[in-house]
């Protein structure tokens, strides 16, 4: 006969809520990661993310919220709510009903949350439902902006393919293509080398070049050393800031492992495999390509469609060729455009970089204060610095508040 152990009876256990109470970010990942808790487990009688929301103690809580958000978490039911009571006779509910939670929550906040919910999101989500790829669909609550771009850049992560992959991050500055490479190794949980196009001198300075993303712990390994220790297995080297390169022949080692997936680092020397290397490169060329067509679209202030993307992509690729050379970029899976935020996206990013710059301060500070300063930021905006004119503009105004 066989008994059941009592530990055995379902009670869903509260870890989830446990580290999002005690306000704890690196156990929420660690507990969303493994698998122990689900994000849309109801925590008591809300859902992890309600419970999130409606908490004004936490100080991570809009990290939290992206956190579940990037997990999957349902958001939906947000939304629902807020229908539902629209119906019904005001006041019916408890002191805070969901609707009130999304009006409360930050920009940024409200952002992340609008995009889980968008049909778009998930319909390019979908496209590497199946794949190795799949967890670049969380780079949306690290990113703000750039759907077309993503919505491309899944669509030639599922396409089969023999040949290396080889995809060029291009357009203004402070739009994100670095972050966007810096993020897809780690993402993906595989190694990423980054190499500082702008500081090599000769043709065979790249394989000696050290890492130089300052988020990595920083080592003496050449990107030869790299290569071969990772060697048929899959990795990331972003070349940042490509066409920075001195000169073309710097760029021309890259012509064989581009086209045929091995590299030989000294001649005569035995060739390396490396097939499986994800090449990211970001670049400016065709900035001002980027800011004409903008210019010249008839609704700019919305989301750029499907068709205005290709265009677009369309008109860069000659230039990015002609800066580059042909032969490299015939080798080239595909050439991404980073194009202007709208103001919503804008508003996402001021109210990050006031979370970032002030730190605890933020919980403190009066609603009102902080809308002022995440609202005028934005009078500061240079199109053509990007997030990083949002973020010089937060500083300068919390200088003089705090
Ligand atoms: N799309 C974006 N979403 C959120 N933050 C961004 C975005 N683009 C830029 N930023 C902010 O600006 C900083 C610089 O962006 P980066 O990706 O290095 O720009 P670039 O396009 O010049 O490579 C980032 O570290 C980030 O804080
Ligand atoms: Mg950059």
């Amino acid at each position: 006969m066989l008994f059941t152990p009592v530990h055995a009876i379902a009670t869903p256990r509260p870890t989830l809520l446990f580290a999002l109470a005690s306000d704890d970010l690196e156990e929420v990942r660690r507990v969303l990661e493994s698998g122990e808790a689900r994000p849309n487990d109801d925590v008591g009688p809300q859902s992890a993310l309600a419970f999130t929301l409606a908490n004004d103690k936490l100080k991570n809580k809009m990290a939290m919220v992206k956190l579940l958000l990037a997990y999957g978490a349902d958001a939906s039911a947000l939304r629902d709510a807020e229908e539902e009571e629209s119906q019904e006779r005001p006041g019916k509910r408890g002191s805070r009903p969901m609707s009130k939670l999304l009006e409360d929550a930050d920009p940024a906040t409200r952002y992340y949350i609008e995009r889980a919910n968008s049909p778009q999101t998930r319909r390019a989500s979908a496209l590497i439902h199946r794949s190795f790829f799949r967890p670049l669909t969380r780079v949306r609550y690290d990113l703000v902006g750039q759907d077309r771009v993503l919505e491309q850049l899944f669509r030639v992560l599922s396409m089969p393919t023999v040949a290396p992959i080889v995809v060029l991050l291009c357009g203004p500055s402070g739009h994100g293509k670095s972050l966007l490479a810096r993020k897809f190794g780690s993402l993906l949980d595989v190694p990423t080398h980054t190499v500082n196009m702008t500081t090599l001198q000769n043709t065979r300075d790249i394989w000696k070049s050290h890492s130089i993303d300052p988020h990595e712990e920083p080592s003496d390994r050449s990107l030869k050393d790299f290569l071969m220790e990772n060697e048929g297995k899959r990795c990331v080297v972003v070349l940042d800031e490509i066409e920075k390169a001195q000169d073309e022949k710097i760029l021309s080692s890259l012509l064989m492992p581009w086209e045929y997936g091995r590299c030989s680092f000294e001649a005569g020397h035995r060739h390396v495999d490396v097939s499986k290397v994800i090449w990211l490169g970001t670049s400016n060329i065709g900035h001002d390509l980027v800011f004409e067509h903008q210019d010249h679209r008839p609704a700019p202030e919305t989301q750029l469609s499907r068709e205005e993307y290709i265009d677009l992509m369309a008109l860069l690729r000659p230039r990015v060729s002609e800066r580059l050379g042909a032969s490299l970029l015939s080798r080239v899976t595909a050439v991404l455009p980073f194009v202007a935020f709208t103001t919503d996206e804008k508003m996402a990013i001021a109210a990050e970089a006031l979370y970032a710059l002030a730190g605890d301060d933020v919980t403190t500070m009066p609603p009102a204060t902080r809308d002022l300063i995440v609202r005028t930021s934005l009078s500061s905006y240079i199109p053509s610095e990007g997030a990083r004119s949002l973020y010089r503009a937060v500083s300068t105004q919390l200088l003089d508040t705090i």
